[in-house]
C-alpha cells in the first residue's frame, strides 16, 4: 500500500514504479532527510501540533534508523517511490500510528528542497576543501619556481618571458575566484524551504524560523510557492563547478602539452602517468587528459538542468526530480578531479632547463629590444618597425637577437650600443617587469604572498 494510496483504487504497474522512482539515486539523501525531519519533528512538538511526547518518540527512532542507514542494515525499496517516503515507511513500520504524525504541515515538495539545500551546502564545502589543498599546492610550486624562466605564450606562438611561478600564479588566481563563487552561491543555498509544504504553507501555526535555526540554516525562503519552485541554487552550484572544470582543463591541456615531446617543460610522476599496450616507449598523460574530457560531462549537466527548468510554470512539477543525478554527477566528477589533479601537480618534475632553453627561440625578447630604443628617444611605433627588421634579419641569418654582433645591430639603426646586450638578458626582461601583478621576482614573491594570506583567512 503506497503512502498515498487513499484514492486508487489499483496498484501501479510495476514499470511506473520503477520509471517514476528516485530511490536508486536519490538514497545518497538519507542523512538530510533524516536530520530534516528531526528538526520538523522537533518544531511540530515545540508549537503543540503534535504531543511532545510524540515527536520525542518519532525523534528517537529517527536516531535508530539513521544508525541502523550506516550500518548498512536497511534496504530501500523500489515500492515506497524515493527517500522521503521511504525513511517514512520505515519509521511507521517501527513505531506505528505516531510515526504517521510526523508529515503534519509538510510536503516532500518543501522536504526535498530541504534535503537538497542542505546536501548541497556539505558539499559546496567539501569542494571548497579540496580547492584549498589545490591552492596550496600551487602555492608551494610557485615558491620553488620564482626563478625558473619560462616562454610566455599568446595564440600558441612565444610572446614574452615569464616564470613558472608566474604562470602557477595565473591558475591561483583562477581557483581563488573559483573558491569566492562557491561561498557566494553558499549564502543563496543557506535559505531553509521547510514550512513552504505543497505549495500555498500550511494552516498549523508553524515556526519555521525554529527549524532553520537548528538545522543552521542563516534565513528562511521568502514566498511557498518559489520556495518549491526554486532550483537556482543547484543551477548556480552547477555552473561554478562547470567554471572549476573549464579552468581544470585549461591547466590539464598545459600540462599535457608541457610534458610532450615538443616542450618538454615538465615530467609527471610515474605514479600519475600510464603506458601504452603497444609501444613500450609510452609515457601517456591520461589523468589530465581524463580530467579535460570530463569536463564535458559537468557542462553536460549544467546545460540539462537548465533545460528541465527553463518551461516549467509554477510550482513543484516531477520534472524537477531529475536535478540530482545532474548534480550528483557534476559534484562527484569534480571532486575525483581534484582529488586526482593535486597530487599530480605537487609530484611533477619541473624541467627548469629545458623552460630556460626554450626561451632563446622566439625571439621572446623582441619587446624589450624596442623599449630599448624608446628608452634612447625613438618613438614605440617606430622602434617597433626597427626591430620587426632586425627580426627578419636574424631569421634569415638564423641566430638570436643575442647572438648578432654590435656591428649587425648597428647596422639597422646607430641607436644600439653595447648596453643592448644586458637589456635585452631573458633574466633581465623578467626582472624589469615590476608592474603590479608582472613576472618580475618581486611581483611574483608579493603575489604569493598574499595567495598565503588567503588561503590562510
Ligand atoms: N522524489 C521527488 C523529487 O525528487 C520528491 C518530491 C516529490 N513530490 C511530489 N509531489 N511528487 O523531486
Amino acid at each position: 500500500m503506497k503512502l498515498w494510496g487513499g484514492r486508487f483504487t489499483k496498484e501501479t504497474d510495476k514499470l511506473t514504479d520503477d520509471f517514476n522512482s528516485s530511490i536508486s539515486f536519490d538514497s545518497r539523501l538519507y542523512k538530510y532527510d533524516i536530520t530534516g525531519s528531526i528538526a520538523h519533528a522537533e518544531m511540530l512538538g515545540q508549537c503543540g501540533i503534535i504531543p511532545k511526547s510524540d515527536a520525542d518518540k518519532i525523534i528517537t527512532a529517527l536516531k535508530e534508523i539513521l544508525a541502523d542507514i550506516e550500518d548498512g542494515k536497511i534496504e530501500f525499496d523500489v515500492q515506497c517511490e524515493d527517500i522521503h517516503m521511504n525513511i517514512e515507511k520505515i519509521l511507521t513500520d517501527k513505531i506505528g500510528t505516531v510515526g504517521k504524525k510526523l508529515h503534519t504541515a509538510r510536503s516532500r515538495n518543501d522536504q526535498v528542497a530541504l534535503d537538497f539545500k542542505m546536501y548541497i551546502k556539505d558539499e559546496l564545502l567539501n569542494i571548497k576543501e579540496l580547492l584549498f589543498k589545490l591552492e596550496d599546492c600551487i602555492l608551494k610550486q610557485a615558491e620553488k619556481n620564482i626563478e625558473t624562466v619560462m616562454p610566455g605564450f599568446t595564440h600558441l606562438q612565444p610572446a614574452q618571458p615569464v616564470t613558472f611561478a608566474h604562470h602557477l600564479m595565473a591558475y591561483f588566481e583562477m581557483f581563488k575566484r573559483d573558491m569566492d563563487r562557491l561561498s557566494d552561491c553558499y549564502k543563496r543555498t543557506d535559505v531553509m524551504p521547510l514550512g513552504a509544504c505543497a505549495l500555498a504553507g500550511t494552516t498549523y501555526d508553524t515556526d519555521r524560523r525554529l527549524v532553520a535555526s537548528i538545522l543552521g540554516f542563516e534565513s528562511i525562503t521568502e514566498n511557498s510557492m518559489d520556495s518549491v519552485s526554486d532550483r537556482d541554487y543547484a543551477i548556480e552550484f552547477l555552473s561554478s563547478l562547470s567554471i572549476i572544470m573549464m579552468h581544470l582543463s585549461r591547466f590539464c591541456e598545459e600540462i599535457i602539452l608541457w610534458c610532450s615531446n615538443a616542450f618538454s617543460f615538465i615530467e609527471l610522476d610515474d605514479s600519475f602517468s600510464t603506458g601504452s599496450s603497444i609501444m613500450p616507449q609510452k609515457k601517456n598523460p591520461d589523468i589530465a587528459e581524463l580530467i579535460r574530457g570530463k569536463t564535458g560531462r559537468v557542462y553536460g549537466n549544467l546545460v540539462g538542468l537548465l533545460t528541465v527548468m527553463k518551461g516549467l510554470p509554477l510550482s513543484y512539477n516531477k520534472d524537477m526530480q531529475e536535478d540530482k543525478e545532474a548534480l550528483f554527477e557534476g559534484v562527484d566528477t569534480v571532486k575525483a578531479c581534484l582529488i586526482s589533479f593535486t597530487p599530480m601537480l605537487e609530484t611533477m618534475k619541473v624541467k627548469a632547463l629545458n623552460m630556460q632553453k626554450s626561451c632563446s627561440h622566439g625571439f621572446l625578447n623582441a619587446t624589450d629590444a624596442a623599449d630599448y630604443l624608446v628608452k634612447k628617444g625613438i618613438p614605440f611605433r617606430e622602434a617597433h618597425e626597427i626591430i620587426g627588421r632586425l627580426v627578419l634579419y636574424s631569421i634569415e641569418k638564423n641566430k638570436t637577437l643575442e647572438e648578432l654582433s654590435l656591428d649587425e645591430y648597428q647596422d639597422i639603426s646607430k641607436t644600439f650600443a653595447e648596453d643592448i646586450y644586458e637589456f635585452i638578458d631573458i633574466k633581465t626582461c623578467v626582472e624589469s617587469r615590476k608592474t603590479y601583478g608582472g613576472p618580475s621576482s618581486v611581483m611574483v614573491k608579493e603575489a604569493i604572498k598574499r595567495g598565503w594570506e588567503y588561503i590562510k583567512k
